[in-house]
């Protein structure tokens, strides 16, 4: 609660009224208690006339009454970020843990979500996968909850993944209401190599939001660390990134999480802005 909202509603539910109400004049022959006599004392000898007095409480009353509407429905209207995310081997979901750090700067609420798997357990044996984080699956419905959404995956050939593809094809009937209408979306991506197709995987990505009408959030070259050549870095303009390298082993840098972080922050206030507007 706004700290200025405790004594504006001290005063204008009860001490404004109490002043109106024991201030009423006495009869003349009405027997008056010590206590009335006291607080008559305290307040106006001459009352103004009631009009008057009925608009300023009202005019005070309604406002502080605003204050507290306004406090609950802030609570209620918090923007609301979704960061949604595929992986297969593990890379996505670190930097996902610096994108959610880098929105929870700036006091938006986030919900965590992955997209289902569609390979069979024993394909994914075969690929050595791991397994699957413990986050909720994201389901198409739940989507309209959300003021905005960071999307994370890593690239198949320069596009999203097939189970990445599949989520979206569940989203036909918000389509159909454009209930992601306006809606800002950004990305961020994984890759094998350093030029695997970061930037194009995002570029491909691009029909979806079109097509539902969201608005792409690039994230610009918005951290110093986008301009350094001192080693190999992953993201760019469109969003954060990391490289696996072939095997998987490379594990998103500390550069790289920082980038994530910074996209985090700057994806949340422009989402708050719109969610705002
Ligand atoms: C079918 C398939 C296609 C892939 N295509 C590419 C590619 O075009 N470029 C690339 O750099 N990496 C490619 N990769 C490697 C993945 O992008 C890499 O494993 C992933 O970025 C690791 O992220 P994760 O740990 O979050 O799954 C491909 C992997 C698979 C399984």
């Amino acid at each position: 609660m706004p700290f200025f909202a405790v004594p504006k509603i001290i005063i204008n539910y009860f001490f404004i009224p109490s002043i109106y109400l024991f201030s009423t004049a006495p009869h003349p022959h009405q027997a008056v208690s010590k206590q009335q006599h006291f607080l008559t004392s305290l307040s106006f000898k001459k009352l103004p006339s009631p009009p008057f007095v009925f608009s300023f409480i009202f005019i005070f009353y309604t406002t502080s009454l605003f204050q507290l509407l306004l406090y609950f429905f802030n609570f209620s209207t918090m923007v609301k970020i979704f960061v949604i995310t595929y992986s297969t081997y593990g890379h996505i979901n670190k930097v996902a843990e610096s994108i959610v750090k880098g929105l929870q700067k700036t006091g938006v609420e986030v919900g965590r979500y992955q997209i289902a798997e569609t390979l069979s357990e024993d394909i994914l044996t075969k690929m050595h996968a791991p397994p699957k984080p413990d986050l909720p699956t994201i389901v198409a419905s739940q989507l309209p909850e959300a003021d905005g959404y960071l999307f994370g995956f890593p690239t198949r050939y320069g596009t999203a993944p097939a189970q990445v593809k599949a989520f979206f094809d569940s989203t036909g009937q918000l389509w159909a209401k454009q209930a992601l209408l306006g809606k800002p979306a950004g990305f961020f991506f994984s890759t094998a190599s350093q030029h695997g197709g970061q930037e194009v995987t995002v570029f491909t990505s691009l029909p979806i939001l079109a097509h539902h009408g969201m608005i792409f959030v690039p994230f610009g070259y918005a951290h110093p660390y986008l301009f350094d050549n001192s080693e190999v870095i992953g993201g760019s303009a469109w969003g954060a990134g990391t490289i696996a390298d072939g095997d998987g082993s490379r594990q998103p840098s500390e550069k790289e999480l920082a980038i994530a972080e910074a996209q985090g922050e700057s994806f949340a206030k422009v989402a708050t802005k719109l969610a705002a507007a």
